[in-house]
């Protein structure tokens, strides 16, 4: 069973001022495109560095995810600290997620380049930052969601299918 590990960083939402649209937002989107068997482990939590340190170390340790995905906490507000959290339990930044995902987001909103997301890989979990808007998920998402199997692959993680309209991208299979 694939373990996907959803963290909502949101001090408003995890103290109840709003309700968090975040997570419903990804639970739908990956579910109606992963097809490997697969569960998520979700947490709400507030933007507090080490909160997120912590929750993103229990989830791939512990609850044994192999995909995470933030939500929330990537923009230049004093309070934003995912990306800072996630730099620093990954053993590899990989770059190219935050550029494509800042490209295409740009394309849609100007303020896109606010968001610092980034991706990294913590032993066989890849990590995913993705800003805190439901509608900046799928955007986001439909940039990379293509490249995401082969990715965990390349670094010893589990095999994951998904429907055909992703187009996954498999190097190895031409
Ligand atoms: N990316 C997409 N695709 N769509 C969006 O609406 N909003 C931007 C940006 N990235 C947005 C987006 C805005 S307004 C901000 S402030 C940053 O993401 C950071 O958002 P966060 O702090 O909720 O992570």
């Amino acid at each position: 069973m694939l373990r996907i590990g959803l963290i909502a960083a949101s001090d408003r939402a995890s103290t109840g001022v709003y309700e968090d649209r975040g997570t419903p937002a990804l639970r739908e989107y990956l579910g109606a495109r992963i097809t490997t068997p697969h569960e998520f482990v979700e947490r709400l939590i507030a933007d507090d560095y080490f909160t997120i340190t912590g929750t993103l170390i229990d989830l791939a340790d512990n609850e044994h995810c192999s995909l995470i995905f933030t939500t929330g906490g990537t923009g230049p507000s004093p309070r934003d600290v995912t990306p800072e959290a996630t730099e620093s339990v990954v053993q590899k930044v990989l770059p190219g997620f935050g550029e494509v995902m800042r490209r295409v987001s740009y394309n849609i909103v100007p303020t896109a380049i606010l968001s610092r997301q980034i991706a990294g890989i913590r032993d066989t979990c890849l990590i995913v930052n993705l800003p805190g808007k439901p509608s900046a998920i799928a955007e986001c998402l439909d940039a990379v969601m293509a490249a995401i199997p082969d990715c965990v692959a390349t670094f010893g993680g589990p095999t994951i299918e998904m429907v055909p309209e992703v187009g996954v991208f498999n190097p190895h299979s031409s």
